[in-house]
């Protein structure tokens, strides 16, 4: 009788320390951490996490603070609960976080990782701060990884996204030389956001690439492939040093209050005219930069024709057909809404004779337009494309940055947009 109450106190004992013990249990390995229960950990102090241990409610790693997932460790975030890093947290070689709940990565906060990083199924991982696949580590995203603005997501090692898995990024993405980042899903690059590959980056079939805002740019000796693609909004959104074989997309047109555009260029042609109302002179950026081109070249450059409007477009058209007939004065001359010279960004310099091209003012111009952000418009040989015969005094401003790229690698502006 006695011996059975003893057992009975014993056993009653024995489960209030258990109960404590599963109440408290989330950290209680490493011991040198205060766990006050509520969540937050105490500062200034290192945890460490061996066997498995769960987060169930909201833990926030505080600033000055290090918890270490170690390699014996599985750190699992549940549904439901939230880790929130403003210190570091490393995950050792070996060592395992499971996200299944929300994990958010102040702008203080690090995640060091050398072994698993694992954000499951309907997980929010949220990076505002430094996210970091070393060599070892492997980041496996099955969830919504966000790179938010600001943000650094370094990776050495292994990233993959999953079949459900998207990568969202607003901040950076730095892939390094010995880098490996593979996508069954869908990578999103936003406005303000950058990738920067120095490794390899492999789009499986199915997967995509969608630069929608933000900058791809592939260094040397570095690559982009796969079976999957490459979705463009923007055309200077992938700069590319190194080898990219995806299927590329490029930017679809789009009409904003009546005018196209293909990316952030304004296209206006035969097949995609302007408005009516649209324009009201030229653009100071492109007249700036004609003046600029007339000074370091010491051409006279005279502007022949710049800003036209719709109705002065109707007769200028009207005028070549009483000379020459419709059908000639259609590869010579826009209908009324689809001359460039409505855009406020084109000008005819000097002459509207095909020999302007044999005169030095007229070679030097078609040789380096370019550098100061023309095109010209309508090439030699391009006629299937533009619908006109060669024009070499009729320049369009692009910018710097797009006509270098028109220049080195296409025929013309139809031909770049992907819309020949
Ligand atoms: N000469 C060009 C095609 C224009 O009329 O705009
Ligand atoms: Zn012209």
């Amino acid at each position: 009788m006695k011996k059975r109450f003893v057992l009975f106190i014993l056993a009653l004992f024995m489960g209030v320390i258990l109960l404590s013990q599963t109440q408290a249990a989330a950290f209680k390995q490493g011991v040198t951490y205060i766990w006050n229960g509520t969540g937050a950990f105490e500062e200034g102090v290192n945890f460490s996490v061996r066997s498995e241990i769960h987060i169930s409610s909201t833990v926030t790693v505080p600033e000055n603070c290090t918890l270490f997932v170690r390699g014996d460790g599985t750190l699992v975030i549940d549904k439901g609960g939230e880790l929130i890093v403003k210190g570091t947290v490393k995950i050792n070689s070996n060592g395992i976080l499971r996200n299944y709940g929300s994990m958010t990565v102040e702008k203080s906060g690090t995640v060091n990782t050398y072994g698993w990083l694992i954000n499951r199924e309907k997980a929010s991982l949220k990076n505002y701060g430094n996210v970091n696949i070393f060599t070892s580590g492997r980041c496996n995203n099955y969830g919504r990884f966000t790179g938010c603005k600001d943000s650094v997501l370094y990776v050495t090692g292994h990233y993959y996204i999953r079949n459900n898995g998207i990568l969202d990024m607003y901040g950076k993405m730095r892939v390094q030389p010995s880098a490996f980042v593979r996508s069954y899903n869908e990578i999103n690059v936003y406005s303000g956001g950058v990738v920067n590959n120095s490794g390899k980056i492999d789009v499986t079939d199915g997967g995509v690439l969608y630069l929608q805002g933000g900058k791809l740019n592939v260094k040397k000796n570095a690559s982009v492939t796969g079976e999957g693609s490459l979705q463009l909004t923007r055309f200077l959104a992938l700069d590319s040093q190194g080898k990219v074989s995806l299927n590329i997309n490029p930017p679809q047109p789009r009409q904003v209050n009546g005018v196209y555009y293909v990316g952030e260029v304004l296209i206006c042609n035969k097949k995609y005219p302007l408005p009516e109302s649209f324009g009201d002179g030229i653009y100071a950026e492109a007249y700036n930069a004609l003046e600029k081109m007339r000074r370091d070249s010491g051409y006279p450059m005279e502007v022949l024709s710049g800003y036209r409007s719709y109705q002065y477009q109707e007769q200028t058209f009207a005028y070549w057909e009483s000379l020459y007939g419709t059908a000639r004065a259609e590869q010579i001359s826009a209908r009324a809404g689809t001359s460039e010279h409505q855009t406020g960004l084109a000008f005819d310099i000097s002459s509207l004779n095909v020999s302007y091209i044999n005169t030095y003012e007229g070679k030097w111009l078609n040789e380096n337009c370019w550098k100061y952000g023309f095109i010209i418009r309508f090439p030699d040989g391009c006629q299937n494309h533009t619908g006109y015969s060669y024009e070499p005094w009729h320049i369009r401003y692009v910018g710097v940055e797009l006509a270098k790229q028109i220049h080195e690698n296409s025929c013309c502006l139809e031909h770049y947009l992907g819309l020949a």
